[in-house]
């Protein structure tokens, strides 16, 4: 299977997701990494790995339709069958999804439906919650909401700092990420309205 990441910043998931597939731990072809930010630090982390990095940036369109039409056709050529979100900050319309029904993942660094958008783990911190983690889950037409695939949690203590907390959700989320894709790579998921059943479910050695 070919799998496409979407990232909009730094890619330490992207990176993650690299060394797992050349390691064998997620039997994908990593074939494209798409960025909407020309000055994201994901692309220069796609070179290094020899991944195809594309940019297609939302100024160089007149609208969300046309930008959106020059991604999918892109994912077309490359016959991509997993479309993983890791920091790309947007939101992609019902028609892109429809496209790719259930066949889009999202990465968000807290348990959902708690503290969706942009600043989770900054909003789990500063609102005072003990426990938040990570969540994995299918993309649907809303924000931060599709069926959920994987969930981690974690607890947050009275000595943690932001800084302290940014740092264990990464690390759970570098784990957790390629093990959500390798359970789809392998076929071992199955969608029932909002319930994802996983039928096998071995850590990532
Ligand atoms: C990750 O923490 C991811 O969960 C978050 O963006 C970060 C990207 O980091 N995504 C969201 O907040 C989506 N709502 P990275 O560029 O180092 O992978």
């Amino acid at each position: 299977m070919n799998i496409a990441v979407f990232a909009s910043g730094r890619g330490s998931n992207f990176s993650a997701i690299a060394e797992a597939v050349k390691k064998g731990k997620i039997k994908a072809r990593l074939s494209l990494l798409v960025s909407d930010n020309p000055s994201a630090p994901v692309i220069a982390k796609a070179l290094r790995a020899q991944v195809k990095a594309v940019i297609i940036a939302r100024e160089d369109y007149s609208n969300r339709a046309d930008f959106e039409n020059e991604i999918i056709r892109l994912l077309k050529k490359e016959k991509i069958g997993l479309v993983v979100l890791a920091g790309f900050m947007r939101v992609l319309s019902p028609d892109f999804v429809g496209n790719f029904k259930n066949k889009i993942i999202n990465i968000h660094p807290a348990l959902l439906p708690a503290f969706k958008g942009a600043h989770a783990i900054r909003d789990a911190f500063f609102y005072g919650a003990k426990v938040t983690g990570v969540t994995v889950h299918f993309v649907d037409e809303k924000m931060d909401h599709g069926p959920i695939i994987l969930q981690q949690a974690l607890v947050i203590k009275a000595s943690d700092t932001l800084k302290s907390l940014e740092e264990k959700i990464h690390k759970i989320e570098h784990l957790l990420y390629p093990e959500a894709i390798n359970i789809f790579v392998k076929g071992k998921l199955g969608i029932k309205g909002r319930r994802v059943r996983i039928s096998s479910r071995k850590a990532l050695s």
